[in-house]
């Protein structure tokens, strides 16, 4: 699959398979997501791949609404996607390098995850980015270390479905030249 057509492919999948996914094959995705740019090559953001039925269940249950629990009960593996605090966007003595303060830890973490779910889409797997979710729960169940934050859960499995692309915007409203 060259690249365009991994762009353009790539979709946001609500309906899995139970085939469960190989830890070499997870392993080379986020392999290719740290390949992803980050601030000053500080590569901040971390994965943990839930596997842990009892986990996936509290984390349906407790800690997501309905419409992110209903794709995670039928996940064989969920990604919670975390980064290390205080670095990216931070000079070295703990200040902000710019006006967008702390909010370069996201941008990085984004980039990561876009390079993740477009890897998984080319070993043949479907994710979907959520971002609703209990943040403090899933913080003290995963008993996340402090210098470490919760940015995003990423579902990862076998797709039974092949969903149309969402109508996307067109690029004389999205570009603009001068
Ligand atoms: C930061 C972020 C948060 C998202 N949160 C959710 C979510 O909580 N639940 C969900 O079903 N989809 C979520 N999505 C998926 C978007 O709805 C989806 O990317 C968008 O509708 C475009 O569809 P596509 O990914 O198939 O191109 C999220 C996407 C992003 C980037």
């Amino acid at each position: 699959m060259n690249v365009n057509e991994c762009i353009r492919s790539r979709r946001s999948i609500r309906k899995y398979q139970s085939r469960l996914v190989d830890h070499s094959i997870i392993d080379s995705i986020v392999s290719d997501a740290s390949y992803s740019p980050s601030w000053k090559n500080t590569q901040i953001t971390r994965y943990i791949a839930i596997e842990d039925l009892s986990i996936l269940e509290t984390i349906a249950e407790q800690f997501t609404p309905d419409y992110n629990s209903n794709i995670i009960k039928q996940i064989p593996v969920l990604i919670a996607v975390t980064f290390v605090k205080g670095r990216c966007g931070f000079e070295r003595d703990g200040s902000y390098t710019t006006k967008k303060k702390d909010r370069w830890q996201m941008f990085d973490v984004g980039a990561a995850c876009q390079t993740f779910c477009l890897s998984a889409k080319d070993h043949g797997l479907g994710t979907v980015i959520m971002g609703v979710f209990d943040e403090d729960g899933i913080t003290e169940l995963l008993q996340l270390p402090d210098d470490q934050e919760l940015a995003a859960l990423i579902a990862l499995g076998y797709p039974d479905i092949d969903p149309e692309a969402p109508k996307r915007k067109t690029t004389d409203i999205l570009l603009q030249y001068r």
